[in-house]
This record gives structure tokens, sequence and C-alpha cells, in this order.
């Protein structure tokens, strides 16, 4: 598949349409190719994570009557939820149609909802059959989003619509990725001497996303009158090392299934800040090389997980 990745062409692929500043594919029609890189990520994800897709303990969790699973991507978390939770409507939300192949294998319980999270507004809960459903105030038990650092531009707003959509008592897991690099097991940054990562960070700023949508998740919970109760940080490794045997198949989906995804990623990310054809080859050369070389360079990835009290 990695093969198959790689040479699909940038004319190729498919977008979704919507306001949403995310910027990778959906390729729904012509090829599933998105669909496996996003399997094969929450896969080495679990793996990396210790083996279980949440680290909330969804298991003693009693009387769970609706969750959500935010951006769920194929729906593979969804669908894990929704058999940790048989009793309970669990919703699958994303910009872009679930996989037909998904919702055929989900328990009757899932409920799939297309959308735009950053439309999720008090405003609209009276004219958006949507979010009058999924985000009523005080109704959810367990709020799931993993991997949305490229999709959501205002982590404030999406942490308060989340507290506000909890029940007392109610869970939030927040699973994310800080955008710097590491050397394997340490905290030493190697990203800062990169000049193609700083017009990259540069980028996402202008697009207003976050770089540290993991790590900083905590103050924004805080903020929005969460209570935190655990902070973990793991390597998300882009290539495998002996040294963090958990984040080995990370590194090898990295390399098979993302790397082939950085050009186009970086024409998107770069474009937008003006630089021209021939800078743009050269950062990107210097990206590919950077993040293929040294076993073990990481980003942080962070779950947080909060109760409202
Ligand atoms: C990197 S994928 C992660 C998918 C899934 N959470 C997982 O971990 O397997 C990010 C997903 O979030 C969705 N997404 C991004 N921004 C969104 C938004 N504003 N509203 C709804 N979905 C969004 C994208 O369409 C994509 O499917």
């Amino acid at each position: 598949m990695a093969t198959e990745t790689a040479t699909l062409r940038a004319t190729e692929r498919q977008y979704h349409s919507t306001s949403s500043p995310y910027v990778l594919p959906n390729d729904q029609s012509s090829s599933a190719v998105e669909q496996d890189r996003l399997d094969a990520q929450a896969a080495a994800i679990v793996e990396m994570i210790g083996g279980s897709p949440f680290l909330a303990p969804l298991l003693s969790m009693t009387g769970i009557s609706k969750a959500v699973d935010m951006g769920c991507g194929t729906g593979v978390a969804t669908i894990q939820m929704a058999k940790i939770f048989p009793s309970a409507k669990v919703y699958g939300i994303d910009l872009s149609p679930v996989p037909e192949a998904a919702q055929k294998l989900a328990p009757a319980n899932t409920i799939w909802a297309r959308g735009n999270i950053l439309d999720a507004d008090d405003s609209q809960y009276t004219d958006n059959a949507l979010n009058r459903e999924i985000f009523t105030p005080g109704g959810l038990d367990y709020l799931f989003g993993r991997m949305l650092f490229l999709g959501i531009n205002d982590w404030a707003w999406y942490f308060t619509t989340a507290s506000k959509s909890l029940r007392s008592g109610g869970i939030i897991e927040h699973q994310d990725l800080d955008w710097k690099f590491y050397r394997v097991g340490t905290s030493e940054c190697l990203s800062d001497d990169w000049e193609w990562h700083r017009a990259v960070v540069a980028g996402a700023e202008h697009a207003g996303l976050s770089t540290c949508a993991g790590s900083g998740a905590t103050r924004f919970m805080q903020d929005a009158g969460l209570e935190i109760l655990s902070v973990r940080s793991f390597e998300f490794s882009f290539v495998p090392s002996s040294k963090t045997p958990n984040s080995q198949a990370m590194g090898r989906y990295v390399q098979a299934k993302l790397m082939p995804n950085y050009p186009e990623l970086l024409r998107k990310m770069l474009g937008a800040k003006g630089i021209g054809v021939d800078e743009l080859e050269r950062l990107t050369n210097d990206c590919l090389r950077d993040l293929s070389s040294e076993p073990g360079v990481h980003q942080k990835y962070t779950v947080t997980i909060a109760r409202k009290p």
C-alpha cells in the first residue's frame, strides 16, 4: 500500500470543501488510500499508547447514554467506543463521509453525522439538527477527540463547547500532537534548527492552527472549567528506534504512509505564505531528509483526560 500512496498524484486526490482549515485529502470515491492511512495511523497510535485506543477508564464508567468521537475519520475509534458502550448512542462526526465498509461493520448504536465541529455553536442549536442532537448542553457522558490538530483553529472555543456539552461527571479524552521534533528518549528539540520547520510553523500560525494541540490542551481545558485527571506523553516516532519499542509501528507507518503526504502538505502550508516553487522544493527535500534519517526522531503525543465537575 505504501507504493500506492506514493504513486497517487496530487491531482488525483480529493479534499473536503468546507470552511475547516483541514488540509489533508479525503479520497472517497477514487481510492481508499487516505482511509487506509488513517486506519494504519489509528493502529500505530493504539500500540504506542499501550494497546487500548482509550486511556480513560471506559469499562468502569456506568450509566453511559451518549458519547461522541470528534473528527472520527474512518470511524475506527467510534466503532471501538460503540462496542464498549452497547447501551449508549455513540456518534461519530466528521467533515467527510465515513467509508461504507465501516458503516456496515458498526454496531447498531453507532450514529454517523457529517458536519464541521466548528459549526457546533450555541446559537445554532435551534436550527441545526446535528448540533441539537449531539451537543445539547449537559448531554454527553464521554467526548473523545484524536489527531485534530490540522482541523481545529480555535481550541479555546472547542474545549468550551465540549465542556458545555458534557454532563456533570462526564469525561473528555483528548489525544493530539505538538509540531516540534525531538531526539529519541529526550526532550532535546531538533526542529528549532530546521529552516523548513520554521516555515511550516509560520504557515500553521497563518492558518490559525496551534502548534501545541497536544501539550497545550491542559490550559484550555482548565480555562473551560474542566478538572484535569491525567496527562500522559508519548513519542510519536517518525523513524523506528529500538529505544522506543511501542513507537516502532508508528515509525514504520510514518515512513510508509504519512511521509508521501508531506510534499503536498508543505505545498499547501508554505504556498499560503507566498513561498516560490524552487524554494518550496528545497525546503521539502530538507524536510524529507530530516524526518527520515535519525532513528526515534519524534513529535510529542499527549493524552489528556479531564472531568466536568
Ligand atoms: C487526522 S484525521 C483523524 C481521524 C480520527 N480522529 C482518528 O484518529 O482515527 C482528522 C479527521 O478530522 C476531521 N476533521 C478535521 N477538522 C474537522 C472539523 N472542523 N469538523 C469535523 N471533522 C474535522 C478530518 O476530516 C479527518 O477525518
